[in-house]
């Protein structure tokens, strides 16, 4: 096959969701569709359940299986589908952040009953920041939720983007009959089915024909044409370009535990959706055709055996073809690496292939030479920008309790932060480690990860900032005396910038009222967001 169509069949994308709203149920039945697995239940959810925060077998568990269903490819329609899943949990949401700069386009899913949650906010408003595109499936229509209308408004409303719908229920919960489809001009009718995959479908090119209130019934019809051409009244032609630069979303409605609207969810998806799009570099914009090879490291897992420290870093390749056993250079260390086994994952089995094109994502063995957001390449060297960090919500000082260990503690949280388990920030004198996270949990995660992996003891002692806050200036002097003036609440982050840890919003403005040519970012991503 011609390298152009290799790039051309693939999608790579990732189901986003708050938890519960069915990630893991529609991944399931999407893998179903592609045949990649053959029974419902094989998938099983990555989500840490509220009980078992404190339960860390269980945590490990967790891990061993996300590590295993972290990239699911299928063949469907002639296309390659790449899905990257994302953690449920919101602690870990920041793994959820760094996997979406590896995806082209993302599914997000809303309960029809709870509408936008906190975590759908979140994520959508990271792929705003990139521009992914997304088409957005309200699920579980087979149960009582929100009027149709109202959702519409609030995916709008709330997670500030267009949307268009490409299929239209016709009832919901008890009197739920089925989906329009308005994109292809079809009712699909419903029947509740956990295990088959085909649902009824009945071409109806227009609204009037006669059939649809023998199938529907008189009442439905009429609601149907009613809501239909309010559908066409309010919102604009669907327009495929507007999706594809993240300006308006499709929405599309079924019950994905009930394989319905799934299968028309995907083919919409295989229509629509972008091919391997290229990246920012720190020499400009490489596209997917260049036929040099290069990728980014997006994430690194731990590899689950004790007896082996090797982690496996997940590298999403963006232009030009792999290849096994051939030499890479690694951009920040200047050094080259040949990969002798690089895995892809086809479902729950990883096998090791030969080659891989733009798209696709593989594991590479790794004894530590990896960090997240770093460069492999062939040809002139450069780096992928856009790995953001975002600011910690919670800080806690690391406290060695066994000073015998001291190297090892080292050792390990270097590691578990190159991991982006959290993030480190270091303090001078005394190279003090502040550690900051997003969530509670993973202070459980680093502590018993710690002990268990490296032989460390630690504890975590509460700091009280309220950010971590990057900073720009044209004005370097300002920044130098800021720093000075400051030095007390002044860390460095991974990549030796200077952090600014705000223990309060008011003192942050302060500082920005008395360093007017600092600004001051919540993310260390500076070119995409510029908040301050
Ligand atoms: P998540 O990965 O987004 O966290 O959600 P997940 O797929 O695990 O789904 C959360 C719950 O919602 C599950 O129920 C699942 O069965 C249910 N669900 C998913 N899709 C639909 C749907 O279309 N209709 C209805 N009625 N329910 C749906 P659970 O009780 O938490 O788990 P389980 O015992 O069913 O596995």
């Amino acid at each position: 096959m011609k390298y152009n169509d290799q790039i051309e069949k693939r999608r790579t994308f990732a189901i986003i969701s708050h938890p519960d709203a069915g990630k893991t149920t529609l991944t399931e039945k999407l893998l179903l569709f592609g045949g990649a697995i053959q029974t419902a239940g094989a998938v099983k959810s990555n989500k840490i359940k509220k009980t078992a925060t404190s339960d860390f077998m269980e945590i490990e568990k967790q891990r061993g299986i996300s590590v295993a269903t972290s990239v699911m490819a299928f063949q469907y329609g002639g296309k390659q589908i790449n899905i990257l899943d994302t953690p449920g949990h919101k602690d870990f949401a920041e793994d959820t952040y760094r996997t979406l700069t590896a995806v082209d386009s993302v599914i997000l899913i809303i309960d029809c009953a709870n509408g936008v949650e906190e975590q759908t906010e979140r994520l959508m408003e990271v792929c705003r920041m990139r521009k992914t595109p997304v088409i957005i499936f309200i699920n579980k229509m087979d149960r009582e939720g929100r009027d149709s209308f109202d959702l519409l408004d609030e995916l709008e409303n709330m997670l500030k983007i267009k949307v268009r719908p490409l299929s239209w229920p016709i009832g919901i919960g008890s009197t739920f009959q089925g989906v329009y489809d308005i994109y292809k001009k079809e009712l699909n009718l419903f029947a509740a089915n956990k295990t088959k995959i085909s649902t009824d479908v009945v071409k109806i090119e227009n609204l009037n024909d006669p059939q649809l209130v023998k199938i529907i019934g008189e009442d439905s019809t009429a609601e149907l044409q009613e809501e239909l051409d309010l559908v066409n009244g309010v919102y604009d032609d669907f327009d495929k370009s507007e999706y594809l630069k993240g300006n308006v979303a499709p929405v599309f409605f079924g019950s994905a535990i009930n394989n319905f609207g799934v299968k028309e969810l995907l083919e919409a998806f295989l229509e629509i959706s972008p091919s391997p799009q290229g990246r920012e570099t720190s020499i400009g914009f490489i596209e997917p055709q260049n036929d040099n090879f290069s990728g980014f490291v997006f994430k690194i897992h731990a590899n689950l055996d004790p007896n082996h420290r090797d982690r496996i870093a997940f590298l999403r390749i963006v232009s030009g073809k792999f290849e096994r056993n051939t030499f890479y250079n690694h951009t920040r260390l200047d050094k080259k690496f040949k990969f002798p086994n690089p895995t892809s994952f086809m479902a729950q089995d990883k096998s090791v292939i030969d080659e891989a094109f733009p798209g696709d994502v593989i594991g590479l063995y790794d004894t530590g030479n990896f960090k997240i957001g770093d460069t492999l390449t062939e040809g002139p060297s450069f780096s992928f920008k856009g790995i953001p960090s975002f600011s910690p919500e919670i800080f806690m000082e690391l406290e060695n309790k066994d000073p015998m260990k001291s190297k090892q503690l080292e050792k390990g949280i270097q590691q578990l932060t190159d991991e982006g388990v959290a993030q480190l920030f270091v303090q001078q004198p005394g190279n003090r480690k502040i550690v900051g996270t997003v969530g509670q949990l993973q202070f459980e995660v680093i502590k018993y990860r710690l002990e268990h992996e490296y032989g460390a003891k630690c504890d975590f002692v509460p700091k009280r900032y309220h950010k971590a806050c990057w900073m720009t200036t044209d004005n370097k002097p300002q920044l130098d005396q800021f720093v000075r003036a400051k030095s007390t609440y002044i860390a460095m982050d991974k990549d030796g910038n200077h952090v600014f840890l705000a223990e309060t919003p008011f003192l942050l403005q302060m500082a920005q009222q008395d360093y007017p040519d600092i600004t001051f970012h919540f993310t260390s991503d500076f070119k995409v967001t510029q908040e301050s």
